[in-house]
């Protein structure tokens, strides 16, 4: 049994690892969670109180994560200001806690000798063309298009840096887009349903040309358990489970799976820089440790994750006034 410190363990990916964690494993969770906007302590409602303890606090704050640190096995860093329209609109948190707070959590995990798992994103590789075949691998060249993509970018570099200079056992993942329940309703996939719900249209920014390459929350997390388990240190990673969709085809599916017609929903202003296509090729993940996706089925996984929105209102209704008017407020 290991005792695991999971920070922004109260947010969406973090939570549904933690989840998965005490049905897949006997290890015990120290969840480190700020409990900003994204975060809410009922994600993490249910869970058993004698395997899973919540601390509210900043992993910029150097003093509570030494102390959370030498006490547990692993480190799995999610927490992270994770949004790429709030970037836009106020870096500054971004820089706070995607860069201080992971240069912390490394020092600690330095000074204890402690394995550390860091989660990031395939946006640190920046876009590809809508027509060309290629994919991000490991070795494709950073290049990074927004405040948000900058700052992971930023943190995955430290990350390798502590790896060669200080010898620190460290593993990095580089994961597409997730969908999946307890996604907060700023996001592409929770927005559009919530709308729908409340009797609104989707909206799409632009023509809704560019392509993500969605997975299932679930994979994302049983692939990271994967990789603490038998990945090799100083090593990354890339988690994808080919699901390329472009942005106006998941709006029109969720149309249709929520009854309405395929062509409600408005285009509005785009965002700024809008990264064309991320796509992950996602071999090494696959050869190298014999991983393999659960939820290849995206209208199945998709279905789902309406199912569990159209059944958990009082979970995301407290966040989507406020979420709406500043969309509103940006003509998106
Ligand atoms: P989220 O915004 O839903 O959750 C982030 C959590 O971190 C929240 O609970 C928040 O309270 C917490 N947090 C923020 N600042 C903090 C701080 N200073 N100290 C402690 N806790 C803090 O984000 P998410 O979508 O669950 O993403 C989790 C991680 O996965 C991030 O590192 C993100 O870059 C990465 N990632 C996300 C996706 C995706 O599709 N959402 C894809 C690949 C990688
Ligand atoms: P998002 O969920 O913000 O993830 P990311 O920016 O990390 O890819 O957005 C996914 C895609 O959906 C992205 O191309 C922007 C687009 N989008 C819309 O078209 N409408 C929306 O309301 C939102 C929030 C995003």
């Amino acid at each position: 049994m290991a005792r695991v410190l999971v920070t922004g363990g109260a947010g969406f990916i973090g939570s549904n690892f933690v989840r998965y964690v005490v049905e897949n494993t006997d290890d015990e969770v120290t969840v480190l969670d700020k409990l900003t906007y994204a975060g809410d302590p009922r994600t993490l409602g249910g869970l058993p109180e004698n395997r899973v303890r919540l601390v509210q606090g900043d992993i910029a704050d150097a003093g509570l994560v030494d102390g959370l640190v030498s006490g547990h096995d692993l480190v799995v860093h999610f927490a992270a200001e994770s949004h790429n329209d709030n970037s836009l609109r106020d870096p500054s948190p971004f820089v706070r806690t995607n860069l201080v707070g992971t240069f912390e959590l490394l020092e600690a995990v330095r000074r204890h000798e402690k394995r550390y798992h860091h989660i990031s994103t395939d946006e640190v590789y920046g876009d590809l063309e809508l027509d060309d075949p290629a994919r991000f691998t490991e070795t494709t060249p950073y290049n990074p298009s927004s405040p948000y993509s900058s700052t992971k970018a930023g943190s995955d570099l430290l990350v390798r840096a502590w790896v060669r200079s200080f010898g620190v056992q460290a593993t990095l993942s580089n994961c597409s887009n997730n969908y999946g329940p307890y996604q907060h309703v700023e996001k592409f996939i929770p927005r559009q349903i919530t709308n729908v719900i409340d009797g609104g249209r989707p909206k799409l920014y632009g023509a809704g040309e560019n392509v993500r390459d969605w997975i299932h929350v679930d994979d994302h997390n049983s692939a990271v358990l994967r990789i603490i388990e038998a990945g090799r240190a100083g090593e990354t990673y890339l988690i994808g489970a080919d699901g390329e969709q472009n942005n106006k085809d998941v709006v029109e599916l969720i149309l249709e799976l929520m009854g309405q017609s395929r062509d409600a929903y408005d285009h509005v202003t785009d965002r700024a820089g809008h990264d064309l296509r991320y796509a992950i090729d996602a071999t090494r993940l696959r050869t190298e440790l014999g991983w393999a996706p659960r939820f290849s089925n995206f209208r199945a996984g998709l279905a789902d994750t309406i199912a569990w929105y159209q059944a958990n209102e009082s979970w995301w209704r407290p966040q989507k006034a406020r979420t709406e008017a500043r969309y509103a407020a940006a003509g998106q």
